[in-house]
């Protein structure tokens, strides 16, 4: 891990663990070793803790050009398509990683395989996954391509994949990827709307058990004076479409 959380007065943030001097709005923080799990200072008279990041802080905070899929909805995605350490993976599009780095901090003897058209943001989320574990994994592979080209091919059989995980603006002009999941697969289809979402459930045949839902995650605050959900909520991310390959 490249990074280290500051956390003062209920703030975080995500910071590069080579950095000397952080600047807050009340003061400057010089950044410690760090040679325990929680490194402790003060800087007029707040507490400052340095922490390692958990997973779902060090996505929320991800360098990003592209549009990302939220903790909330990768948890779910990763548990209900049931991804094993020795599944082998196709994902696309790469977008920023958030999603990669979620599948890839399950799947370790398996391989992944995760397919871009833009370069730029290839290259981001190849920084990203080098900055959360510390290198790339040598099970991950990065594709530059275009799913929608029907010229598309991987260097792989068909029936390869356990799980195909599809997050793009247009899945169901991405058909041609569906060859290489096996029978038995786990497809899962990620999209901002539902009409996206029908009309790629229109396209695909083979699929049984299609589960389309959204997660809403309400947070609550919990303090001496009061117990009551946040005045605002992430209203919306996305919808999630899981289905199982069975012809
Ligand atoms: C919403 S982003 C994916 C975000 C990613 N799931 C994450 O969590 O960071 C969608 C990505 O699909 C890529 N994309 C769109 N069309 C594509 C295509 N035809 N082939 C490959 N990638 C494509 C876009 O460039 C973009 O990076």
């Amino acid at each position: 891990m490249k990074k280290i959380i500051i956390y003062c007065d209920k703030k975080k943030w995500l910071i590069d663990k080579d950095l000397k001097k952080f600047s807050t709005h009340f003061g400057n923080i010089e950044i410690p070793e760090m040679e325990r799990e929680v490194e402790i200072s003060f800087v007029n008279n707040r507490k400052i803790y340095f922490l390692k990041p958990t997973i779902s802080e060090f996505i929320l905070k991800l360098k990003r050009k592209t549009q990302i899929i939220y903790s909330k909805d990768i948890a779910v995605i990763i548990f209900y398509s049931d991804l094993k350490e020795t599944d082998n993976v196709i994902e696309t599009g790469t977008g920023s990683g958030a999603l990669l780095i979620g599948i890839l901090s399950k799947v370790k003897e398996g391989k992944v395989i995760t397919i871009e058209k833009n370069e730029e943001f290839r290259k981001i989320a190849e920084k990203n996954i080098e900055n959360y574990f510390g290198q790339i994994p040598k099970n991950l592979k990065f594709i530059n391509g275009d799913v929608y080209d029907e010229n598309f091919k991987l260097n792989i059989e068909e029936e390869w994949a356990d799980k195909i995980f599809l997050d793009l603006p247009e899945p169901w002009r991405a058909k041609n990827i569906l060859k290489y999941l096996k029978i038995g697969g786990i497809l899962v289809n990620y999209n901002p709307q539902i009409t996206q979402i029908k009309r790629f459930i229109e396209g695909i045949n083979g699929f049984i058990d299609i589960n389309v839902f959204e997660i809403l995650e309400r947070n609550w605050i919990v303090d001496e004076k009061r117990a009551r959900p946040v005045d605002l909520m992430r209203g919306h991310t996305g919808f999630i479409m899981i289905a199982r390959k069975v012809e």
